[in-house]
């Protein structure tokens, strides 16, 4: 049976195509699936050096691969998923292996696991994370469910995903959905911290009048030290991309209203069913809602004075202070929400194998991650990052410095939800005493809702 293939991709969009390329350039023989002929052609073609077929048909698809079959798809989240398994259980056979490598909703992976383990089959839910150039290049990937199974895809993954220090960028997450899971909070600090770097951007060109120029070379060398990372990088770049149309910087011509395709959302809806704060993902959600209602923004924008700017003007050392003080911020928010979703959906996830696998190939990877893998590595039980040791001295030495920005921010008029929240997030974290007392006192007084004491234990009401 020698010709049958390793790997099987259904879906040969760019991101599929990319994919499969990497996985046959590992040495794995593999067939790919789609309904559009063109792409099978194109994978082809693309795919013309390496051991790599295709096919329109699903009974072809099926049965060129070797048993257990471990076939991949790549397809938009939702319905696509439920239709292409569909297409596909009349041929397999049981122990065959279906991965989900798409932004799923967790709760459906867990529906879909169920109803194929009723056929023998083991179904994946595995965040992959990078874009086009991972998915070809070495993305990072978060692969749960069946660990035995996992076995079976284990040495695929290990040589199609990124490298750290000659380690791979992929490690079995977890029981169920805990791949989607992990995915999905992976977008949650993706949105956080691109929001957070949108903020520095305003203030930096409304508050400080600096030129596109600037702030390339700016990012460029914050990317250099302790801020280095993916989307510092690539921040830079935009900053020096020309228009082709226009001749003008092409972030100038670019319309402020944000997309968004579900994750950070979600990631923000079950943090509240979890009570688990994330306010910095939370802010940035909003901004892409607030950013949409942009005729309503110009309107009011005419019936308002924007502030003169505020006198106590940051400069960069300042901003690249408050930025880290607020990706710290961001990534201890995820990382904390993971903790509190691997106890309530009993995933056993490994926080540091998590930062391990984020420190390449994925959107969010930075040279923090690394630091975040340490502390995890120190305190396996880290209730928040915030608490660890190396973490306290790094935000002494920065959290002066992000007030500085959010004051003058404020005190100028430019919106910055993303890090105020992280400022006000670490405060309130940090105070031994909030004055939430208060609120006990008007629950008991209007609706008898009792309160706790601080100088003896019991349950108290009192007759207002
Ligand atoms: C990744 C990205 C990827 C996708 C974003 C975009 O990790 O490679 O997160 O999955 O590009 O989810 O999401 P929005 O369209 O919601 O911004």
């Amino acid at each position: 049976m020698a010709d049958l293939f390793d790997f099987g991709l259904v879906g040969l969009g760019v991101m599929g195509r990319n994919f499969i390329l990497n996985v046959a350039d590992h040495g794995f023989s593999s067939m790919g699936l789609d309904t559009d002929p063109e792409k099978v052609e194109a994978l082809k073609s693309e795919g013309s050096h390496v051991k790599v077929d295709g096919s329109t048909d699903a009974a072809t698809f099926v049965k060129s691969l070797s048993t257990p079959r471990k076939i991949m798809l790549l397809v938009p989240a939702g319905k696509p998923v439920d239709a292409v398994a569909e297409t596909l259980l009349p041929y397999l056979d049981k122990g065959d292996i279906i991965i989900d490598g798409g932004n799923s909703f967790f709760e459906d992976t867990e529906r879909r696991i169920t109803y194929l383990a009723e056929k023998g089959i083991h179904f994946f839910g595995s965040g992959v994370s990078g874009g086009a150039k991972g998915a070809r290049r070495g993305p990072s990937i978060m692969p749960g469910g069946d660990k035995e199974a996992y076995e079976h895809v284990r040495n695929i993954f290990e040589a199609a995903s990124a490298k750290v220090n000659g380690e791979p960028c992929v490690e079995y997450m977890g029981r169920g959905s805990a791949g989607n899971y992990v995915k999905m909070v992976h977008n949650g600090i993706e949105y956080g911290l691109m929001q957070l770097i949108s903020e520095i951007y305003d203030i930096s060109n409304k508050g400080l009048g600096y030129s596109n120029e600037k702030l390339a070379e700016m990012f460029g060398e914050w990317n250099k030290r302790d801020l280095q990372s993916f989307l510092v990088e690539i921040t830079a770049e935009i900053f020096q991309k020309k228009d082709d149309m226009t001749g003008k910087h092409l972030v100038d011509v670019i319309l402020d209203k944000a997309k968004q395709k579900g994750t950070g959302k979600w990631t923000s809806q079950n943090a509240m069913d979890l009570g688990i704060p994330v306010p910095t993902i939370d802010a940035a959600v909003t901004m892409r809602e607030l950013s949409a209602l942009k005729d309503q923004r110009v309107e009011a924008d005419k019936m308002y004075h924007t502030p003169s700017l505020g006198t106590n003007k940051p400069d960069a050392k300042t901003l690249e202070h408050a930025l880290l003080f607020a990706f710290v911020v961001t990534y201890a928010q995820g990382m904390t929400q993971l903790t509190a979703a691997s106890k309530e959906y009993n995933y056993g996830l490994n926080l540091e194998t998590i930062a391990k696998i984020w420190r390449g190939g994925c959107i969010i990877r930075a040279g923090l991650l690394e630091n975040i893998r340490k502390a995890y590595d120190k305190n396996p039980e880290l209730a928040n990052l915030l608490l660890d040791e190396d973490f306290v001295k790094m935000i002494k030495t920065l959290e002066g410095d992000a007030r500085i920005v959010v004051q003058f921010a404020i005190r100028s008029g430019i919106p910055v939800s993303g890090l105020a929240s992280a400022v006000s997030y670490f405060d309130a974290f940090r105070s031994g005493s909030l004055p939430l007392n208060l609120i006990q006192a008007q629950r008991d007084h209007f609706g008898s809702h009792t309160y706790e004491r601080i100088d003896r234990d019991g349950i108290f009401h009192t007759e207002w």
